[in-house]
């Protein structure tokens, strides 16, 4: 992982994702979450426009680290490298996908949820992935479980992650950050209220701040 994402998530350790069609609203979501203090954004690749939006908020924001997630296929990790993505999240773990990622150095979060799938990215050289969906695996009981015999994997809850459960996941140490979307709700990106996203983003930054 690179230095500075890795700074980013010390300081933020929340992943909003933004799952959106339209590249204005995605680009205003982004912003309304850099406005509440989360500048490590994944868009997932759930639509057939959501790359646009993906490129869209690189072209037109500063200062955020975007990366891309729903990545099932090795050509969309190709793709999403070409535009710009920093850095990939898969729902489950793909060898070509991760040695891919590996070779060009662009952090790869895999999802995973088994002794065996963790087993499996620590042998392929990852050591950071995403546990999902986290509170159906397990949640924290399940976390514990994994990180005693991994105990230099990190992870990335997410799924089913919200403002009631995020401190139960920060504070435990093998979590690097969790991820959700909880952030941005439909019915406020629906209507254009990037208030009540930038106050969801703020107030989770003040959940992780108490939970470390
Ligand atoms: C994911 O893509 O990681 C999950 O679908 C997010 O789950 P959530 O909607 O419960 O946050």
């Amino acid at each position: 992982m690179s230095v500075e994402l890795s700074q980013r998530l010390e300081a933020a350790p929340v992943v909003p994702l933004i799952a959106e069609n339209d590249a204005a609203r995605a680009v205003s979501t982004a912003k309304a979450l850099a406005d509440g203090g989360l500048s490590v954004i994944e868009v997932v690749l759930r639509s057939n426009d959501a790359q646009k939006g993906m490129e869209a908020i690189l072209a037109e924001t500063k200062g955020l680290i975007v990366g891309a997630g729903t990545v099932l296929t090795l050509d969309q990790a190709k793709s999403v490298r070409a535009s710009g993505a920093q850095f990939i999240v898969s729902p489950g773990l793909v060898d070509d996908i991760a040695r891919y990622c590996l070779d060009e150095g662009i952090p790869f979060f895999p999802g995973t949820m088994t002794a065996g799938e963790v087993q499996r990215a620590y042998a392929l050289g990852l050591r950071e992935v995403k546990f999902f969906p986290a509170s159906l695996a397990g949640g924290v009981p399940m976390l514990k479980a994994l990180s005693s015999v991994f105990r230099d994997m990190r992870f990335m809850p997410t799924g089913g992650v919200s403002a009631a459960n995020l401190t139960d996941f920060l504070q435990l140490p093998c979590v690097l950050a969790c991820g959700g979307s909880w952030l941005t709700p439909k019915e406020a990106v629906a209507i254009g209220d990037y208030s009540q996203i930038t106050k969801l983003a703020s107030d989770a930054v003040a959940i992780a701040q108490s939970a470390r």
